[in-house]
């Protein structure tokens, strides 16, 4: 059921569990989400980045794909489709396309910018019922390309920012898209602290959820972050495991394969299965199982 993430994301908070932000790629890795999400009877948000959009024929196919998929697959846990780290531009083009959730990351704006462009989109998401997350400062890392140092946020502009009417808030603690380099120090909780009590309780998002200690993710969890995103420790275990599978012959085009595992659908099915394993994983210790409502 593709409903705005509003009311999952507060039913988290008061919870004290996350909802699980999943990136997806093609239809395969969409497919795996919803269906581990539907099993575990877990809300879920499938997160689209403007590249991955791109790589799938844009916007409209995308939201096409999901709401199909979403009904055929008669899928009855909350299903949030929303784009992370939208420009203003792309914020626009999601809503007209069906997307039920944005978010608009002017982050690298400057604050007074950042702040009149998230207000003007407040107001376009949800006079069509969308729910939009925002973002200031830069949490570190690369995403489509763009680098910046794992930072944390102020917790004045968050104030700011919140009180603009925005559903949910990724507020930098130190936080890093992609691998965490080896002298990483961590999340900071006693900035997420400071942030949580300067922004009334809303929900938060921790971005860059790949290779944080669960112990981290549990701290960051029990003081308010109630939204996780998980990128590219899945493309990692779905590399992984076709690579497995080509190295072991398996994809051989030669007559003699009788099993005829160069089908793409075998190809990918390894990849398939070890993305519905990590989400399951991730749902698990985001405590989001049975939470479906
Ligand atoms: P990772 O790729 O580090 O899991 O981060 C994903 C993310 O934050 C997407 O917005």
């Amino acid at each position: 059921m593709i409903v705005n993430a509003t009311r999952m994301l507060k039913l988290a908070h008061d919870g004290h569990y996350a909802v699980g932000h999943f990136n997806i790629n093609n239809l395969e890795w969409t497919k795996a989400v919803l269906q581990t999400a539907q099993e575990l009877k877990s809300p879920v948000i499938l997160g689209v980045s403007a590249g991955a959009a791109k790589y799938m024929g844009g916007f409209k196919v995308v939201a096409a794909m999901v709401r199909a998929m979403d009904e055929s697959m008669g899928i009855t846990v909350p299903v949030a489709l929303h784009l992370d780290h939208g420009t203003y531009d792309a914020v626009k083009e999601c809503i007209a396309a069906g997307f039920s959730s944005v978010m608009f990351d002017g982050s690298s704006l400057p604050i007074e910018e950042n702040l009149a462009k998230t207000a003007e989109l407040v107001a376009l998401a949800h006079d069509k019922g969308l729910s939009i997350e925002a973002e200031v400062g830069a949490i570190g890392g690369t995403e489509d390309g763009v680098t910046a140092d794992g930072e944390v946020a102020d917790p004045e502009e968050c104030k700011k920012i919140v009180a603009l009417g925005v559903d949910f808030l990724a507020a930098g603690i130190g936080n890093i898209h992609g691998i965490y380099p080896e002298n990483w120090t961590g999340l900071h909780i006693d900035a997420l602290e400071k942030i949580q009590a300067a922004t009334s309780g809303i929900p938060l998002v921790l971005h860059g959820g790949t290779g944080i200690p669960d112990e981290q993710v549990k701290a960051a969890i029990a003081k308010g972050m109630s939204k996780i995103n998980v990128n590219t420790e899945c493309q990692l275990v779905f590399a992984a495991a076709t690579i497995k599978y080509c190295a072991e012959g398996k994809a051989d085009p030669s007559a003699a394969n009788k099993e005829k595992g160069f089908d793409p659908r075998k190809i990918l099915k390894p990849g398939v299965e070890a993305i519905k394993a990590k989400v399951k994983e991730k749902m698990e210790l985001f405590g989001s199982v049975g939470k479906a409502a």
